[in-house]
């Protein structure tokens, strides 16, 4: 969607994978304190995502939403400066039906989605200095070009208040897994390509509830054609920090979600991270990759089932490696920089992980422990191509 933001995959930080519903005005602001103090304010975490439940689940007298009294007692407004003060911007999250899905699943009192109340409710958002929408389609029905219309209504709507406000859609919540069908570039900012993440490996599902990290890059992967400037796949957001995964898996995790220039949107508890999930989260040259201008999401080079080798081309004329073992053994993966688009007889390669560089005629490769992924920047050589052996899929419509 080209409304001037998210030319790059917006970071930041969402309040559900740890909390659910469990938010409160005081949590949320220090998190936001946590991801200064942390140092992931000035590496790019910008975006605080109120996720749902945040409401009070009666509108008012005049239909505006409010936010919840007892956990949000100063207002919704005063939240977004508390962070606007600190260098951060402010997100939400809301539902295009009747129903949140909080509302919907978990019994959550009340009915407010904004179906019948788009422009109202983008007003205020506006109003209360919302710089990101989270717009989860929470319904067994709806087919694509309902949801379509649905999910423009909002995007129509947040462009006529003239604040620019990232629109982040999730199209896929039940049943239809509509995220895949389609590119929803015309539509929004970012949409959500599988149901919903949790912090394990692989769940075997292919794209059912819930996702692990293996399962969301096999159906992500296909869909790199989608990327560009202002319009991004979202695999869900990070489960770094979270359990549930060795920190072999978890930097795996972030070092693929950077590839495929996924949102960087942290779901740990920031105020207690340990060091070894800050130093993922602060990766800078993994963080440089994803946040490349280009705004390109990594290809596929090759896939044998095990050994599975992703590029991604840089605004610079770096080409991204990533050696990606999908196995569960250590093993050795290989590939060569012609094949992943750079011409020429000498590179350097930087490891995204030591921060070390080597040289090489043209041979790429390392020792990769299970579930690992090693990521080399590829410098040096002469002009890129794109790589070759990529998997392309077309638009279905929209475009
Ligand atoms: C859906 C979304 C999640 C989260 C919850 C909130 O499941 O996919 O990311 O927003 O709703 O209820």
């Amino acid at each position: 969607l080209d409304n001037g933001v998210a030319r790059t995959p917006p970071m930041g930080w969402n309040s559900w994978n740890t909390f659910g519903c469990n938010i409160n005005e005081t949590l949320i602001r220090q998190m936001a304190d946590a991801i200064v103090s942390s140092g992931m304010r000035d590496l790019g975490y910008q975006y605080v995502v109120v996720d749902d439940c945040w409401f009070n689940p009666n509108r008012d007298s005049a239909g505006n939403l409010q936010g919840d009294p007892s956990r949000f007692p100063s207002g919704m407004k005063s939240l977004g400066d508390y962070l606007h003060a600190r260098g951060l911007k402010f997100g939400i999250y809301q539902g295009p039906l009747d129903k949140t899905c909080a509302q919907y699943f978990n019994s959550y009192p009340g009915a407010t989605g904004s179906l019948g109340h788009e422009a109202q409710d983008a007003r205020q958002f506006a109003a209360w200095g919302v710089d990101y929408l989270k717009y989860d389609w929470c319904s067994p029905s709806g087919s694509i070009s309902e949801q379509v219309t649905t999910f423009a209504k909002m995007r129509d709507a947040l462009a006529a208040t003239g604040r620019p406000i990232v629109y982040s859609i999730n199209p896929n919540s039940i049943h239809a897994k509509t995220g895949p069908q389609r590119n929803w570039g015309d539509v929004a900012n970012l949409w959500r390509t599988t149901e919903d993440i949790t912090n394990a490996w692989d769940t075997g599902q292919s794209n059912g509830y819930p996702m692990g990290i293996q399962n969301i890059v096999n159906v992500t992967v296909p869909l790199a054609s989608y990327a560009a400037p202002g319009r991004f796949n979202d695999p869900d957001m990070l489960e770094v920090g979270r359990g549930g995964m060795n920190d072999t898996e978890m930097r795996s995790h972030f070092a693929l979600w950077a590839m495929l220039a996924s949102p960087l949107i942290a779901g740990n508890d920031i105020r207690s991270q340990n060091a070894a999930t800050a130093t993922i989260l602060k990766n800078q040259q993994l963080i440089a990759i994803n946040q490349d201008t280009l705004g390109l999401q990594a290809t596929q080079v090759s896939n044998d089932g095990t050994r599975r080798v992703l590029a991604k081309r840089l605004a610079n004329g770096d080409v991204a490696v990533a050696l990606f073992n999908q196995g569960g053994s250590t093993t050795t993966i290989s590939t060569t920089a012609a094949a992943a688009g750079k011409s020429g007889s000498s590179f350097t390669l930087r490891d995204a992980w030591t921060n070390t560089t080597s040289t090489t005629t043209g041979a790429i490769s390392a020792t990769v422990p299970a579930h690992g992924t090693v990521v080399y920047r590829v410098s040096g050589g002469g002009t890129t191509t794109p790589p070759t052996g990529s998997t392309f899929v077309s638009a279905a419509s929209g475009r």
